[in-house]
């Protein structure tokens, strides 16, 4: 049989995933560009990282750190981290057998998913809640078992969390600094976590990429920082949060040897590790603590920039404790639904955000929009100009 006498199929895929489709951060990215709006949907800078880390970065591939590393990550940045974990929340990780860096928060999530979540397990999410979560599970073959945050504060609602948990709950997610709300978790809310998880074999996952963006003198409160949630969690951060640098994505996971054990057996058989020279800057510049010690008071700026602009427009401004994104009521501008009256604000204004609507699975409206203000000032000052013409 010759070549030109074969059929040519591309074979149709069962899909693992077939809810998914484009995400709202795409759409809206590229409705903004199309209009010439100011992109205040999707969470990134749009101003450099410090040029010291570039030159770093440069230093370590000049220097020949350009081969793999060792499978967890190199030895400098695990102990940075072990450093700024015990320095920040109290408690000393094992470099060699409790820290793992991953490709981004993102890759540690979905790793850490798989490697406690069998199919038929059942996995808690507080929605609103980041979108990743969701697809995790469902690829673990786990069910998604959805607990909402008070409507209106965001607050954990203890009581509904208790009564989502069953026989078959393997693991819970929680993200605090919260990305959409802006709420931050207080201690009080924690330990009451503690309290409840206590008595079960469940493992928290808990997100801290924005742990050093929390306002007004407030503390975030690590689930690393209590015992006993420490003893049941893989707390996972993000470098690409902290440094301005989202775009290179690096993070990393903490958790106690036992877990963190099965995790790096995920993690060997996916993406096997992160690239060398980048670790090596990180570590280097981590030598200095005073980035991430500042954070609070930078962004704390940007974000009263922006609500003060905010609160001379006709949007109701939510709280914004901690994270880069800033909620606003838009009930006092307009009757259309939150997807709508994003798609209307990019066109018509010239500013993108992020309808608080598709955080939730079954689109849970309350017209509520999300800004995020991780921006110079003359992009928040361009997009406040407009906006207050609404
Ligand atoms: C709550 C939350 N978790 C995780 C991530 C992903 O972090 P990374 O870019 O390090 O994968 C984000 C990024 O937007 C986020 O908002």
């Amino acid at each position: 049989m010759t070549e030109s006498t074969l059929t040519i199929t591309t074979p149709a895929l069962k899909s693992r995933l077939p809810q998914v489709g484009t995400t709202i951060f795409t759409v809206m990215s590229a409705l903004a560009q199309k209009h010439a709006a100011v992109n205040l949907g999707q969470g990134f800078p749009d101003f450099e990282c410090d040029p010291a880390l570039l030159d770093l970065v440069n230093a370590a591939m000049r220097e020949g750190l350009n081969q793999y590393p060792p499978m967890p990550g190199v030895a400098p940045l695990r102990e940075a981290v072990v450093q700024k974990v015990e320095r920040l929340y109290g408690h000393r990780y094992d470099p060699d057998t409790e820290v793992t860096i991953t490709a981004g928060a993102t890759q540690a999530i979905l790793t850490a998913v798989l490697c406690c979540v069998h199919p038929g397990d059942e996995v808690i999410v507080l929605e609103p809640c980041y979108d990743s979560y969701a697809p995790n599970i469902e690829l673990a073959g786990g069910v998604v078992v959805r607990v909402p945050l008070v409507p209106g504060t965001f607050r954990p609602n203890f009581a509904a969390i208790a009564a989502a948990i069953t026989p078959r709950t393997k693991a819970m997610l929680v993200n605090s600094p919260h990305n959409p709300s802006a709420t931050v978790w207080t201690a009080a809310e924690m330990q009451q976590l503690a309290a409840l998880l206590a008595p079960t074999d469940i493992v928290l996952i808990s997100d801290e990429v924005y742990e050093h963006m929390v306002f007004d003198g407030a503390a975030h409160v690590s689930a690393s920082s209590l015992p006993a949630l420490a003893s049941r969690c893989f707390v996972v951060s993000s470098f690409g949060k902290t440094y301005h640098v989202t775009g290179w994505k690096v993070g990393y996971v903490v958790a106690p040897a036992a877990l963190m054990a099965e995790f790096r057996k995920v993690h060997q058989f996916n993406v096997f590790t992160v690239n060398t020279p980048m670790q090596h800057a990180l570590a280097r510049f981590m030598a200095q603590p005073q980035h991430y010690l500042d954070l609070p008071a930078f962004y704390q700026r940007k974000r009263d920039l922006f609500r003060a602009g905010l609160a001379q427009t006709q949007l109701r401004v939510l709280p914004s404790e901690g994270s880069y994104f800033q909620c606003v009521d838009y009930s006092g501008v307009s009757d259309l639904a939150e997807v709508p009256f994003c798609e209307w604000l990019t066109r018509e204004v010239g500013v993108a955000a992020i309808p608080l609507s598709v955080f939730y699975a079954d689109g849970f409206e309350q017209k509520i929009a999300r800004l995020c203000f991780a921006k110079r000032d003359e992009t928040l000052n361009t997009a406040l100009s407009r906006l207050a013409r609404l």
